[in-house]
């Protein structure tokens, strides 16, 4: 039996895994990294891994949803039972549904952030100011819990009211409001940028590739964030996947997600270096390149602080089209699992994550460093949550592309993907073998700083290979390819 229901149009899945996939990822982390590591070389393996990596497990994370039709945590069960193998592999499900809870809690605080911006650059207040005003203005920001918090709150209470009005009426209706909303703002950006910045600079920042510039740090970097930007492992896909009408072609969508995402990430790179560029100023300022450089340069520029403001609006369009696919695989499965109506179940969820986001409230104020936490675990709480996520996110692609890659049957697959035979074995060489290369490689990013993690990493890993080479024994009553 299933309680799921399906999507209203056959192109909803797309739009919302697009929702979903587009958001701080694209318009924040990208930019920033990209000009943290240099440029092009950044952006060459970044769009390798998502072709290579990326699509592969998005394929096989929606077939997850699909197959099964149930949140990603009952989702694994019942697969892990109607199709006879190992139930640990339920762990998918738990590492996806813990994974959204705390993303959730510290994108929520960011996208805050983007509130403030969006109302300071609508009143005018950054209008002409200066450098110093400007960061300055960014430091109080953090400094403030009170103000912190109330961003916060009101960021997460916008996202949990949409999932609360079930997936038509809520994400459905909204995300058909908001997404095209979003790609005319960020074109509006793009030729802001091209008319008052220095686009040539920006467009030979961002494809002239040289490899050789890449430090491997960057390599991690750039396969870690095509993670994060597919919104991949975390049972999201998988809990939009879930209500995706059986017709619909698993391969060309997830293509439409990839590409697509990619001209995002893209588009809103040349705009912010054109701008940044013009403006004269460092492309390399890490993750204050948003939130301090780019206010900078539209307080210097005609029109700026409507512009701005319209940008940070996009900002938090963005960002609520991914926080509610991060609020939906947990509050569907409270929903199925306990009987909860869908109100009660997002309001547990969004409670729990706007708590626990406290913790990166505090961590740029009362926590910063010298804490008690700090002392304790030798970081703040906030990048302590963030490099849990970092550990949760590749293991749980790395565990959905082993599941589909291994555990399934040709038969199982075939029935969901309805694609030719070499496409077919293109996907299962990748699934196989190339994603979970890669995935144990950006992996291995986290173990020189977290030395105390390398004994249940390198536990961890060997126990989802004993299962790969477990599933390649298949017992009675599954002898097929
Ligand atoms: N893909 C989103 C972004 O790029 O901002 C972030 C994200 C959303 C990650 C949902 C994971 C997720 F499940």
């Amino acid at each position: 039996m299933s309680t799921h229901n399906v999507w209203t149009h056959k192109g909803t899945f797309l739009l919302a895994a697009i929702g979903s996939a587009v958001g701080l990822g694209n318009l924040w982390r990208f930019p920033y990294l990209t000009g943290e590591n240099g440029g092009g070389a950044f952006i060459l393996v970044y769009a390798l891994t998502i072709f290579a990596v990326g699509i592969p497990i998005l394929i096989a994370e929606t077939m997850l949803g699909r197959a099964s039709r149930r949140s990603p945590i009952m989702g694994m069960r019942f697969l892990t039972r109607t199709h006879g193998t190992y139930r640990a592999w339920e762990s998918i499900g738990w590492l996806g549904a813990a994974s959204a809870f705390l993303i959730l809690s510290f994108y929520s605080v960011i996208a805050g952030w983007a509130i403030h911006y969006t109302w300071q650059m609508l009143t005018g207040t950054l209008v002409g100011a200066d450098a110093e005003a400007i960061g300055a203005g960014f430091d109080a920001l953090l400094a403030s819990p009170g103000l912190l918090t109330f961003y916060h709150s009101l960021f997460i209470i916008a996202s949990g009211l949409i999932v609360g009005m079930g997936i038509h009426k809520g994400i459905e209706n909204g995300l058909r409001i908001l997404m095209p909303a979003l790609f005319a703002i960020l074109l509006v950006v793009l030729f802001y940028g091209i008319a008052n910045g220095d686009f040539a600079a920006a467009a030979g920042f961002l494809f002239t590739f040289n490899l050789g510039d890449l430090s491997l740090e960057g390599w991690l970097q750039a396969m870690g964030q095509s993670f994060f930007t597919l919104s991949l492992g975390m049972g999201a896909i998988m809990a939009y996947g879930a209500y995706m009408p059986s017709d619909a072609s698993l391969s060309r969508t997830a293509f439409a997600v990839a590409v697509i995402d990619t001209a995002v990430a893209t588009v809103a790179g040349l705009a912010i270096f054109s701008l940044v560029f013009g403006a004269g100023l460092d492309a390399a300022a890490g993750p204050g390149l948003m939130f301090v450089t780019l206010p900078l340069a539209f307080a210097e520029m005609p029109f700026g602080g409507l512009v701005g403001g319209v940008f940070f609006i996009l900002v938090l369009g963005a960002a609520i089209s991914s926080s509610i696919s991060l609020i939906e695989p947990v509050a569907a499965f409270l929903v199925e699992r306990f009987d909860l109506t869908r109100p009660q179940a997002v309001f547990a969820m969004v409670l729990a994550s706007w708590a626990l986001g406290l913790l990166t409230v505090v961590s740029f104020n009362t926590w910063a460093e010298g804490s008690l936490f700090h002392t304790l675990f030798g970081r703040s709480a906030f990048d302590f949550i963030e490099l849990l996520t970092n550990i949760f996110m590749p293991l749980g692609g790395l565990l959905i592309a082993l599941f589909a890659g291994w555990a399934l049957t040709y038969s199982e697959v075939m029935k969901e993907m309805r694609t030719s035979e070499t496409w077919f074995q293109v996907w299962r060489f990748l699934v196989r073998f190339v994603a979970p290369a890669a995935v144990a490689f950006v992996f291995l990013r986290s173990i020189p700083q977290v030395e105390g993690y390398l004994l249940p990493t390198v536990g961890a890993l060997i126990i989802v290979g004993a299962f790969a080479v477990g599933r390649t024994y298949p017992g009675k009553g599954r002898q097929e390819r």
